[in-house]
């Protein structure tokens, strides 16, 4: 790998996964197998695509179109237990402090558990408080459905924007937007995330006031765009208000707060009766199934939301239990380290074939990158393998039309999972007969197929037709590893399962990388230097400016542009 600290940096003692003994028999058998192609598996045992499969909560995996063998599967579940997975997962489900640089422990499976069940932090049930937010959060939901919780001049809200950033952004929006079939349409979601003065703006352009609730969600309630952004939706609101005899009650109606910072929420003005709670052990990515999720339960009401808990858990336990060899996170998570660690891989692509899970990929994002983009091992020493890779997606068909050009031809090798769904929650027909689904999964399935088996020189050939000076162009390789997720119908519950699903893969990938998955040092920096900038940028004499040229430069003519 390239070296992330500068050319010579001096590295300490080695990290001991590349000496573990399953990893280097998994590099002597990359070495033997790199060579052997898909077509070559699929032709030695004509039942690989019904043998490498698995399935739990709902969700069936095919893994036969992956560059491997039984004896891969085998050494990549000897890497598992060599580097001590099932162990850290019991770690992260005993509540044990796993998130050893922030000294918390990491228990968001407690936000799925059901009623009854125990999950101890520090010698402490945490399940009865989860179930009391969960409670307040379903009351005020039902409420604001009903059209119950009155504005300060007494309207119904029928306007819900959630303002957060982050983990307090992107669950809420792609859940919201996942599961808008079940959501009440009489309502208004919007979701402003941007320190972009155009996103609020534009998210309350032909919003009422009156009629209007605004969720802050900060799990620290001291984040620079959701502060700025919570300050500036209450002038918002009170100018769109007019003249309101009581600010603070106003504002008591009109904005609720979800937060772990009960001081700061009080301290911005908002009432902290109306303050939804959640703790220090869920970190803010995974933080959508706590009260992070208002937004969403509000859209989909609290029976929906605990359909989408019972999935996580479901998921949950499917991890927790399930033998290794069948356990969808770790068969996801080592097949990724397989492409990443031993063939290169420097990307992960996310294709769902379902518009309504168009946001998944930008929330997997964060749950991988920020979890697993790190460059040292648990205590401190620099790795000298690779860690996450960069995740991206987009919906598809819609991505064919973009970059698969470069999934199937180009010279970098792109693992891709892809998502689909037996049946369709918009069962439209085309004309000629088919429904729009129809097409839709026939283009999963082609996908697949063609990035496994590709197109040979000899096969465009015997087509006819083409010249031979045009037949390199019209080669697909093949070859392309991809995985196929396949559901029957895009459920609150399966939604759950899905995303626990991914959550458990990057936690599986992060124990073998012997990295810390649940801090997120590496945004601070940019963090602080904003923070210094900013009253350099709108000084009102010239300031002293201490920074390299390039950047001196930038804010002396940004400063003198600015209007
Ligand atoms: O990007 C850093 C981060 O801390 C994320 O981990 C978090 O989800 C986001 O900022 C928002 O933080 P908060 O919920 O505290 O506003």
């Amino acid at each position: 790998m390239s070296d992330p600290l500068g050319p010579g940096a001096a590295h300490p003692a080695q990290p001991s996964l590349t000496r573990l003994p399953a990893w280097q028999a998994l590099q002597a058998h990359f070495e033997a197998l790199r060579g052997t192609t898909l077509r070559e598996l699929f032709a030695a045992d004509p039942a690989r695509g019904e043998r490498l499969t698995a399935e739990g909560a709902g969700l069936f995996l095919d893994y036969s179109k992956n560059r491997v063998t039984d004896e891969t599967l085998a050494l990549l579940l000897r890497l598992v237990r060599e580097t001590g997975v099932e162990a850290r997962r019991d770690a992260l489900f005993a509540g044990e402090r796993i998130n050893v640089t922030e000294d918390r422990a990491v228990l968001h499976p407690a936000l799925r558990a059901p009623r009854g069940a125990v999950m101890e932090v520090g010698g402490q049930n945490v399940v009865p408080a989860v179930h009391e937010v969960l409670g307040r959060m379903g009351a005020f939901a039902d409420r604001v459905r009903g059209g119950t919780w009155l504005g300060a001049t007494g309207k119904p809200l029928r306007n819900v924007v959630n303002i957060g950033i982050g983990g307090s952004d992107l669950g809420p929006v792609m859940a919201y937007e996942a599961l808008k079939h079940y959501a009440d349409r009489r309502l208004t979601l919007r979701f402003v995330s941007n320190v972009d003065g155009t996103d609020l703006t534009e998210k309350t352009l032909g919003l009422d006031p009156e009629e209007t609730l605004f969720i802050v969600s900060s799990k620290t309630f001291t984040t620079q765009e959701t502060m700025a952004n919570a300050e500036s939706a209450r002038t918002w609101l009170l100018a769109g208000l007019g003249n309101v005899a009581d600010e603070g009650a106003a504002i008591a109606r009109h904005f609720v707060a979800v937060s772990t910072n009960a001081e700061a929420v009080a301290g911005f003005g908002i009432d902290t009766a109306n303050m939804f709670g959640f703790w220090d052990w869920v970190g803010g990515r995974y933080s959508l199934d706590s009260a992070i999720g208002l937004s969403l339960m509000i859209a989909v009401g609290p029976e929906r939301f605990g359909e989408l808990l019972a999935g996580f858990h479901e998921m949950d336990e499917h991890f927790r239990t399930a033998p290794l060899e069948g356990n969808l996170p770790v068969l996801l998570a080592v097949l990724g380290v397989w492409y990443r660690n031993f063939f290169g891989a420097q990307t992960h692509a996310v294709l769902p074939y379902d518009q309504y899970l168009a946001h998944f990929p930008a929330y997997l994002q964060q749950l991988d990158m920020e979890s697993n983009g790190k460059h040292v091992t648990l205590d401190g020493q620099a790795v000298d393998y690779d860690t996450g890779p960069v995740v991206w997606g987009q919906p598809g068909t819609n991505g064919q039309h973009a970059f698969y050009q470069l999934i199937h031809q180009g010279t970098t090798l792109i693992p891709c999972d892809f998502i689909g769904f037996c049946q369709t929650l918009n069962p439209l027909p085309t004309p000629e007969g088919p429904l729009h689904h129809d097409l839709l999964m026939a283009n999963v399935f082609a996908q697949t197929e063609a990035l496994a088996f590709g197109k040979t020189l000899e096969q465009v050939q015997a087509g006819g037709g083409v010249k031979s000076a045009l037949a390199p162009h019209r080669v697909f390789e093949g070859n392309r590893p991809t995985n196929t997720l396949l559901a029957d119908r895009l459920t609150p519950r399966l939604l759950g399962a899905l995303i626990a699903l991914y959550e458990h893969k990057v936690f599986v990938q992060g124990a073998i990388w012997n990295i810390n998955s649940f801090d997120q040092w590496g945004v601070e920096l940019g963090k602080v230097l904003a923070g210094k900038i900013v009253p350099e940028l709108t000084a009102a004499g010239e300031p002293d400016l201490d920074h390299d040229s390039s950047t001196n430069a930038l804010i002396r003519r940004y400063r003198a542009r600015r209007g």
